[in-house]
């Protein structure tokens, strides 16, 4: 596995991997890896013969007061990780590589990124896109890995690949969760011992959701109400964000359940939340198929 820095020269490599006939598949991250990077890098070695790992966290993604200066950092645990899983490249720029002295470029993906997540880290969907952006061009992949923890943000890659003709596939990989259920994320790190026992409220409030939806509830309203209120006698939650019934393909809200309106819609039902315990912010969702549960 060979550890690289400069754009010009991973850019050289995959072009060179092309000519070759190498299929090249590209995991992009922030680093701190665990098993859903590893994951993705795994479904990326059984589809392709080359895997490159990005390893950048990216500044332009983080708002004011957000994590950026301590995102958890480990690069030595992330190699042996990477390598494993079979990557044979990481691409891992300094910041002033990606952003040089002058850089005025930005790609935003318009209304998927106004509503959810991007209503509460206002610029941060525009910060994913330019990076994602610039690393496609720079690792030339056939196709990217994204997990589904980050629904919306494989949602607005999708939408931004399809919009601008990027010739390449989005693959978007299961969440990988932990035996309680909670989802893998590099920022379980930050909670302690008895945040993390509550952080299971986030998987469990959303299977309650699609229960009461499954025994015949169909205000939404209503279950997000019963479902706040779990939320909120739940200790160490100090704020949900949002928890929204949402349609998987155009991120529109719904307020309430008709089966019909999902038959032969090609879309699912998305319920999704971002929730503060203590003071880490965490996201979790699930895709239902609606006629499937009720
Ligand atoms: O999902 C992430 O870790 C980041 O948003 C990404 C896609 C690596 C862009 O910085």
């Amino acid at each position: 596995m060979e550890i690289i820095k400069s754009a010009k020269q991973m850019q050289e490599i995959s072009l060179s991997l092309r000519k070759l006939n190498d299929t090249v598949g590209f995991v992009p991250t922030m680093g701190y890896l665990h098993k859903g990077h590893v994951s993705l890098i795994e479904n990326a070695k059984k589809d392709c013969s080359k895997v490159i790992l990005s390893i950048f966290v990216n500044p332009t993604q983080f708002g004011d007061g957000e994590d950026y200066e301590k995102y958890p950092k480990d690069f030595d645990r992330d190699k042996k990780l990477a390598m494993a899983a079979g990557a044979d490249y990481i691409f891992t720029p300094l910041v002033e590589e990606i952003y040089p002295a002058g850089f005025k470029a930005s790609v935003k993906v318009r209304e998927l990124d106004s509503v959810m997540c991007g209503s509460f880290r206002p610029g941060h969907f525009e910060g994913v896109c330019t990076v994602v952006a610039k690393f496609f061009n720079i690792t030339l992949p056939h196709r990217a890995y994204f997990g589904l923890k980050d629904y919306q943000q494989y949602l607005i890659i999708k939408k931004m690949v399809a919009d601008l003709n990027f010739p390449l596939r989005i693959v978007g990989c299961p969440i990988i969760r932990e035996d309680d259920g909670v989802a893998m994320s590099s920022r379980n790190k930050y909670l302690s011992e008895s945040e993390r026992k509550n952080a299971v409220i986030l998987v469990e409030s959303i299977k309650l959701a699609a229960s009461l939806i499954k025994n015949g509830f169909t205000n939404l309203e209503h279950i997000r109400d019963t479902v706040l209120e779990k939320f909120y006698s739940t200790p160490f939650v100090s704020k949900v964000e949002y928890f929204d019934f949402r349609d998987s393909e155009t991120l529109e809200g719904i307020s309430s359940i008709n089966k019909h309106d999902f038959k032969g819609s090609g879309s699912d039902l998305l319920i999704a939340c971002a929730v503060r315990i203590g003071s880490t912010r965490l996201i979790d969702n699930m895709i239902f198929d609606v006629s499937a549960i009720i």
